[in-house]
């Protein structure tokens, strides 16, 4: 049984990382770090874990086998560091960190410790992720030329519960100090691009809107040509109805090939393939999977063989692009103020 302690008990660890933690086989929570005392208190009782801290170092020695840290990205490097000096594997949220330098040094740390450092991009675990990397690998579309991924939300409104209020919602503010929608978000369209096409991106193009005032761009397009030829569309919006009493959300995949398309639309309820032979209709489901991601993690670890997991390097490529085409995007705009 894999002993795991998780640092930083916030949203995505409580609804993502503990519940998927509890429901895969070969893994259990054992304890949590958590800076900020009154958060853990909480975050013990709720997530019926033993032993709980505030100490880094007493964490560390707790008795665990491997971390996953679902800190904010400002603190990922600290968390990763202290993981290598106590020799644990880890499972890190994205963005990996918050510049190329940090991301390279958290790699780097990793690798002279002989550690794995893998990233998590839940997207890949969704049985649709899986279903189309299998059908690009097999040619069920012939060649794979053009994808067109699309996420369209409102980062949870640009006010509190949009209740009226004008009290601006810190969970959407931190994201975009942390690099707005396609740091945050688009690094997973980027890397399931990269997995699923199994290609390096060797140019890009992008541009963005500023629909709200932040420094990044909350609404951005950004194209990437791919070494095999092929070429992918991300765009990522954070204010689609940022402002609206009701929510909506745009979520789409759509894969073009010589021979056919694959088509996913959240709203829609749409997974399928159309080709020559004609439409076949695929068992449609929701596009993170946490359970999925620590199923591999576990086998990973066992095996040490990283299989389908996402690496740290993985995690550096996605963020690399995301980062380099949003500050450009944030450059331009500030020469042309
Ligand atoms: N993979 C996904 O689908 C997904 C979804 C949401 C968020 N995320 C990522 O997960 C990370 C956390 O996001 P969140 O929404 O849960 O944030 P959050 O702010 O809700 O929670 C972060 C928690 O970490 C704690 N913390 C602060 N400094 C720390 C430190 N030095 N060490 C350890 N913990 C510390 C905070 O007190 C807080 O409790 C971000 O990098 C975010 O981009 C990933």
């Amino acid at each position: 049984m894999l002993r795991l302690g998780l640092m930083g008990c916030g949203v995505v660890a409580s609804y993502g990382h503990v519940p998927a933690i509890a429901r895969t086989a070969g893994c259990k929570l054992v304890s949590i770090f958590e800076p900020d005392s009154a958060r853990l208190i909480d975050a013990k009782d709720r997530y019926k874990v033993e032993k709980g801290f505030t100490d880094p170092n007493l964490f560390f020695q707790s008795g665990i086998d491997a971390v996953i840290v679902t800190s904010p990205a400002p603190a990922h490097l600290e968390n990763v560091t202290m993981a290598a000096r106590y020799g644990k594997p880890v499972l890190c949220e994205k963005p990996l960190a918050m510049n190329e330098a940090e991301s390279l040094q958290m790699i780097e740390i990793m690798e002279r410790a002989n550690l794995p450092l893998y990233v998590g991009f839940t997207y890949r675990f969704s049985p649709v992720a899986m279903e189309i990397k299998r059908l690009v690998s097999e040619g069920a579309i012939g060649k794979a030329r053009s994808l067109r991924l699309i996420y369209l939300w409102d980062c949870h409104g640009k006010f509190d519960c949009r209740t009226g209020s004008t009290k601006p919602n810190p969970g959407r503010h931190g994201r975009m100090i942390e690099g707005g929608p396609m740091v945050d978000c688009g690094v997973h369209q980027i890397d399931l691009a990269r997995w699923w096409l199994g290609s390096e991106v060797k140019r890009t193009v992008g541009t963005g809107a500023w629909v709200d005032e932040h420094e990044a761009p909350d609404h951005v397009y950004l194209h990437l040509d791919h070494d095999s030829g092929a070429h992918t569309m991300v765009e990522m919006s954070y204010s689609y109805g940022h402002t609206s009493k009701d929510q909506r959300c745009h979520f789409v995949y759509e894969l073009i090939g010589t021979d056919g398309l694959i088509r996913y639309d959240r709203q829609a309820r749409i997974f399928e393939l159309v080709n020559h032979q004609g439409t076949k209709h695929l068992t449609w489901t929701e596009e993170k999977n946490f359970d999925g991601m620590y199923t591999e993690f576990v086998r990973a670890l066992q095996t040490g063989q990283p299989g389908n997991m996402p690496t740290g390097r993985d995690g550096l490529a996605a963020t690399r692009l995301a980062r380099v085409a949003t500050e450009d995007m944030m450059r331009g705009r500030v020469a042309s103020a």
